[in-house]
C-alpha cells in the first residue's frame, strides 16, 4: 500500500440503524480517511446486508482492544476531524459523561483531549419517529435522557452536532473549507 496520507479525517460506525447508505456515500467522497467501527455497528451493518466495502487507502479499524490501540494515532496527528455517524443513543451518552470503554467512545474522547473537532450526528432527536429496521419501518420513542444528551453535547469544546443529513453534509464541508483555508 503506498504511504498513508495524513493527516485524515476519522470516520465512527457506531451500531445505530440510521443512515448507514448515506454515511458510506459521504465516507467515499472524502479522499483520505480511516473508518472506526464499532462492535455493534459491525453486527447492524450485517442485519442491513451492507459491507464495509471501502478505497483501499482508507483503513478499517475495528474495536478488538481494551485499551482501543487504534486510537493513539491521534497522538501523533494522524487525523484532523473526526465524523461520528450514525451516532447511537449509547456512544452519545458516553461522550456526554466522558465514558471512553469503546473505539466509538475513545476516538471522541483522545480527539477531545488532542484538540480534533468532531461532528456528531446525532439520530435519536425527536421524541417520536420513524426508522428504518432490518425488516422494515417502525415508530421510535427516544426517551427523555437520549434526548437531553443530545442537547448537553451541543455545549462540549470542539464538537458540532448535527440532526439531519443536510446539516452533516454542511458540517464537514464548513470543516473542509476550514482545512483548506488554514492550510
Ligand atoms: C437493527 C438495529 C438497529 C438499531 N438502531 C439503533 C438506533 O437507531 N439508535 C440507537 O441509539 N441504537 C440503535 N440500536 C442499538 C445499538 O446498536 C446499541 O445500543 C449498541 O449498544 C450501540 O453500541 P455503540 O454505541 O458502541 O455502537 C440498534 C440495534 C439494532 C440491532
Amino acid at each position: 500500500m503506498s504511504k498513508l496520507h495524513t493527516p485524515r479525517w476519522a470516520w465512527v460506525l457506531t451500531g445505530s440503524g440510521h443512515f448507514f447508505v448515506e454515511s458510506f456515500e459521504m465516507i467515499r467522497s472524502l479522499e483520505h480517511c480511516d473508518v472506526f467501527v464499532s462492535k455493534a455497528a459491525e453486527e447492524v451493518l450485517r442485519m442491513y446486508k451492507l459491507k464495509l466495502d471501502f478505497p483501499p487507502n482508507m483503513r478499517i479499524l475495528r474495536d478488538k482492544t481494551a485499551s482501543a490501540i487504534p486510537v493513539g494515532e491521534f497522538y501523533h496527528g494522524v487525523y484532523h476531524s473526526v465524523v461520528v455517524a450514525p451516532a447511537s443513543s449509547n456512544s452519545v451518552a458516553k461522550f456526554v459523561y466522558g465514558i471512553s470503554d469503546s473505539l466509538a467512545s475513545n476516538v471522541y474522547a483522545q480527539a477531545g483531549k488532542c484538540r480534533v473537532p468532531s461532528i456528531v450526528f446525532a439520530c435519536d432527536t425527536s421524541p417520536e419517529m420513524l426508522t428504518r429496521a432490518p425488516h422494515g419501518m417502525v415508530e421510535v420513542f427516544p426517551r427523555r435522557i437520549d434526548l437531553e444528551n443530545t442537547e448537553r453535547l451541543k455545549s462540549f469544546d470542539y464538537t458540532t452536532v448535527v440532526e439531519s443529513l443536510e446539516d452533516l453534509s454542511a458540517a464537514i464541508e464548513a470543516r473542509r473549507e476550514a482545512l483548506t483555508r488554514d492550510g
